[in-house]
């Protein structure tokens, strides 16, 4: 049947949260939630997130060209949630319960209950509607140890998602692997 346009947002498979770490020319920590993201480029690696210009996320990677995308553990599911709602705390990570890391190559800190941290500098953005796109060129990643498997899949079977379905409510898409037997086509 069919449904309102702007329920397209929830007939869309869901996708697994990041949080998106900024430092702002004042040293001052910002963390806040983002689910319209994806890898767009292999070489180079690039990322996109399409963010709302209104936020402090936005406005601090176009003034210091640079944030660190982290992939939550599921256990981090309240702290997910309200960082979407601080706005004028001194220390978001503190009041989150969350650990800044240095990162390696940038500025912004890696969060280390996060299960993956990717550092990107900023190559480009694209107006997108009430959004923008922000593109991010991945400069280093780390992963906890104990989720590294020389197996791909396993690897990547290890990461357990926090993805949005709707207001405060998530799910984790475990399930099982489902195995293709077909062919790849031809490249
Ligand atoms: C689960 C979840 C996913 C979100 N995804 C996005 C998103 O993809 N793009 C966006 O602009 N805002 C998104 N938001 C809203 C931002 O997190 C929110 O505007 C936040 O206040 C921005 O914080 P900041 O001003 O500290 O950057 C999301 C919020 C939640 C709770």
């Amino acid at each position: 049947m069919q449904i309102e346009l702007l329920q397209m947002l929830y007939a869309t498979p869901p996708t697994g949260v990041i949080l998106v770490s900024t430092i702002d020319r004042n040293q001052r920590n910002n963390i806040a939630p983002f689910a319209w993201w994806t890898v767009v480029s292999k070489e180079p690696p690039l990322i996109a997130i399409s963010i709302k210009p209104s936020t402090n996320t936005f406005r601090i990677i176009k003034d210091t060209a640079e944030f660190t995308i982290g992939v939550p553990d599921p256990k981090l599911l309240d702290a997910v949630y309200q960082s979407a709602g601080l706005h004028k705390e001194p220390d978001e990570f503190k009041k989150l319960g969350l650990t800044a890391i240095p990162a390696l190559k940038i500025n912004s800190p890696r969060i280390n209950e996060c299960q993956v941290n990717i550092e990107c500098r900023y190559r480009d953005d694209i107006k997108c509607g009430d959004h923008v796109l922000i593109i991010g060129e991945a400069v280093a990643v780390d992963i906890r140890d104990d989720l590294v498997h020389d197996d791909d899949a396993v690897m990547r079977r290890n990461l357990v998602p926090l993805a949005h379905l709707t207001k405060n409510k998530f799910t984790t898409m475990e399930g099982t692997i489902l195995e293709a037997s077909a062919e790849e086509e031809e490249k």
